[in-house]
C-alpha cells in the first residue's frame, strides 16, 4: 500500500523576498486582557477574538465541592495571564485569556432554576457520543500564540488535580480577519464565508442579550453554547460561487446581503427579484437564523473553524438565555440550506460565571 505524507505550510515570519530567511524582527507582542473586573475576559474581549482557541471540558468529582477549585483556578487565571506562574514555562502570555464556566448540573447545585440550570436539548443532524455532550467545566483558552494553548490548559489542569477529570477538548482558529465597520471586523470560516457579522456589539445591545442582569449570583455571567459542527467541506466546494451565496444568503467575498447593501447592512428579507423570486433565498442561512423572524434576542457567535477530528466549526454562542439559541436551530432544523453539510458531534451550554477580583474570586457569586 502506498502512503502519502502531505504538508502543507504557510506563515508569516518567511520573508516575500524570495530568501526563505526568517524575518529578521519579532512581530509587536499582543497586548494584555484585562482579567478582573464585572465580566470574565474572552466573551467581548479582546474586541477582536485572538486567533487560537482550546476548549476544555471536565467533570467535577463527585465530592469535589466546587467554590475552592473555581476560586483557585481564577487565581491560577490570574498568575498566567501575569506571565508571573512557572507553569508558563517562561512563554509570554500576550492576549491570552481564560474564560470559566459551569454545566448544568453545578448549577443545580446552587439552584434548580437558576440560568445555565437546563441541559441543551437534542437536535436533528447530530452524531455526539455520551462523553462529548455536557460537562461540569468549561475553560476557554485564547491566545494570539498557539503554543500556549497546551501549556496554560496543563498548567490548569495540574492545578485542579484530580479533583477534575477531562471529558473532551477542541482546539480551533480564526480565519482570516475583515474589516466589517470601522472599529470591527469578522473572521473569514473554512468555506470562505465572513462569520459573526449581526450580533450584539454595541454596549446597549450587550446589556440587552449577552450579559445576565439577575439574579444576583449570575449578574455579570452569561450563556455559552459549544456545537462541534463537522461540515462535508467536498460537496460545498463542489457548488458554484452562485449556489454557496444562496446557501447563506451573503456574498462569499463581500460578505453583502444578496439583497443589496454593504457588509454590515441587515439582509433585505422581503426584497424580490423583478420575478417575485426572494434576493435572500427561502431557505437561506441568514434568513432562516435571523433573529427578528425567530423573535428572539441576538447570540454573540465567537466560533472557531476546526480541522480536527474532521474540517468544521466549532460554533461558540453567548447569549444571556438558552431560548435564542434552541429556537433558532429549531428554525433552522425544519428548513435552512446550511444544516444538510454538517453533523455536531459535540454540544454542551454553560453559565459563564460573573467577572471576578481578588475581594470577589472566581464561582464565590454561586458556590460561596
Ligand atoms: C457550520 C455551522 C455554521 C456556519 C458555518 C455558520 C456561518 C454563518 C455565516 C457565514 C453567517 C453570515 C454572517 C454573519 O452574520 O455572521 C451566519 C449568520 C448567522 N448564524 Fe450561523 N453558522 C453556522 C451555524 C449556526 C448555528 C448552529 C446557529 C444558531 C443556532 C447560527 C446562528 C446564526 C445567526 C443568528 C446569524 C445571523 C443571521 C442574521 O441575522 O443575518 N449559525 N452564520
Amino acid at each position: 500500500m502506498a502512503t502519502g505524507l502531505l504538508a502543507v505550510c504557510s506563515g508569516d515570519s518567511v520573508r516575500s523576498d524570495g530568501s526563505g530567511d526568517p524575518a529578521p524582527s519579532a512581530p509587536a507582542a499582543p497586548t494584555q486582557v484585562a482579567v478582573t473586573g464585572r465580566h470574565q475576559a474572552g466573551v467581548t474581549l479582546p474586541r477582536s477574538a485572538q486567533p487560537h482557541l482550546l476548549a476544555l471540558v471536565a467533570d467535577l468529582g463527585a465530592t469535589v465541592t466546587p467554590g475552592p477549585l473555581l476560586a483557585e483556578l481564577g487565581e491560577t487565571i490570574q498568575t498566567l495571564t501575569a506571565g508571573s506562574d512557572p507553569r508558563l514555562l517562561g512563554l509570554s502570555p500576550g492576549d491570552l485569556t481564560v474564560t470559566v464556566g459551569v454545566g448544568p448540573r453545578l448549577v443545580r447545585t446552587a439552584g434548580a432554576t437558576l440560568p445555565g440550570a437546563a441541559d441543551l436539548p437534542r437536535f436533528s443532524r447530530e452524531r455526539v457520543a455520551s462523553r462529548e455532550r455536557g460537562g461540569d467545566l468549561l475553560i476557554q483558552i485564547c491566545a494570539g500564540d498557539a503554543l500556549l494553548l497546551p501549556v496554560v490548559a496543563a498548567a490548569l489542569l495540574d492545578q485542579a488535580g484530580d479533583r477534575i477529570q477531562e471529558r473532551w477538548r477542541q482546539s480551533g482558529r480564526r480565519g482570516t480577519e475583515v474589516p466589517v465597520t470601522e472599529d470591527r471586523s469578522a473572521p473569514r470560516n473554512l468555506l470562505g464565508f465572513i462569520d459573526g457579522i449581526v450580533g450584539p456589539h454595541t454596549t446597549a445591545e450587550q446589556e440587552r442579550d449577552l450579559w445576565l442582569a439577575g439574579p444576583a449570583a449570575v449578574v455579570g455571567g452569561t450563556l455559552a453554547v459549544l456545537r462541534r459542527m463537522e461540515i462535508d467541506l467536498t460537496r460545498f466546494a463542489a457548488l458554484s460561487v452562485a449556489e454557496q451565496e444562496a446557501v447563506f444568503g451573503r456574498r462569499r467575498a463581500s460578505g453583502v446581503p444578496l439583497s443589496g447593501g454593504s457588509v454590515d447592512s441587515a439582509p433585505g428579507l422581503s426584497a424580490k427579484t423583478p420575478d417575485g423570486r426572494y434576493l435572500v433565498p427561502v431557505d437561506a442561512h441568514v434568513r432562516r437564523a435571523n433573529p427578528t423572524v425567530v423573535g428572539v434576542g441576538h447570540m454573540l457567535r465567537r466560533s472557531y473553524s476546526i480541522d480536527a477530528p474532521a474540517p468544521g466549526l466549532l460554533f461558540i454562542s453567548f447569549q444571556n438565555a438558552l431560548r435564542p439559541f434552541t429556537a433558532t436551530l429549531t428554525r433552522m432544523d425544519t428548513s435552512d440550506a446550511l444544516l444538510p453539510f454538517t453533523t455536531t458531534t459535540a454540544s454542551a451550554t454553560f453559565l459563564i460565571l460573573p467577572g471576578y477580583d481578588p475581594r470577589r474570586p472566581l464561582g464565590s457569586t454561586l458556590f460561596g
